[in-house]
């Protein structure tokens, strides 16, 4: 029996990944290297500073943290000006209909992401009224595939690892959730998503 339902952002309630995207290809087009759609996959689920790293490697290049801060910043203020756009249109499928339904039914709401724009997204998709308990990259120490961020996310709605589901895009996110003793829910394709207990296409799926 499920009591609470643990969301990732990126990827699970909206694409964001598109603008995460643009926003590294042009940081990686200034420092004179293609970086490609393909490549993009490798920075799904990762902290901000990992992907700067996984970004650098694949360009070959090498700087010092201080640098590296300032790059890793200017991407975020281009990534801010794309998602300042964003608003309820871009809900992934389902995802209004499916928040209204678990609220409705008393299951408790959370959100588990590493992004350190989270809330900023949910103001901007109108449903950050819908969580009973946001845990976001400022909130977090380990990134997943550490399960800390889905354990937080647990105690903060006052229920048991074993009592909450997680809905997660990403391999390291499944691992996580896998890790921090809850059912996994997998959006996207099983091949990626192996590990996890279903894997469904969407949230209009459930
Ligand atoms: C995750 C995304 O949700 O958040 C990653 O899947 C992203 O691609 C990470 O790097 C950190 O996001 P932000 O908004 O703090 O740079
Ligand atoms: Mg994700």
């Amino acid at each position: 029996q499920m009591k609470g339902a643990i969301f990732d952002l990126d990827g699970v309630i909206v694409d964001t990944a598109k603008y995460h995207y643009l926003a590294w290809r042009s940081l990686a087009s200034e420092l004179g290297f293609d970086f490609t759609e393909a490549d993009n996959e490798r920075l799904k689920g990762v902290s901000r500073m990992r992907s700067l790293d996984i970004l650098l490697e694949i360009g070959r290049l090498e700087f010092t943290d201080a640098e590296k801060l300032a790059m890793a910043d200017k991407k975020n203020r281009l990534y801010v000006e794309y998602i300042s756009r964003l608003d309820e249109a871009e809900l992934l499928p389902g995802v209004r209909s499916y928040l209204n339904r678990l609220h409705d039914s008393g299951i408790g709401i959370a959100l588990g992401s590493a992004s350190k724009n989270a809330l900023f997204i949910l103001d901007k998709l109108n449903i950050a009224g819908l969580f009973d308990a946001v845990v976001d990259g400022n909130k977090v120490s380990r990134a997943k595939p550490d399960p800390e961020v889905f354990l937080i996310a647990s105690q903060e709605l006052g229920l048991q690892p074993g009592e909450c589901v997680v809905f997660e895009d990403a391999e390291a996110g499944v691992a996580a959730g896998k890790a921090a003793g809850m059912r996994v829910i997998g959006i996207g394709r099983p091949e990626v998503l192996g590990e996890a207990d279903i894997v469904i296409s969407g949230l209009h799926e459930l």
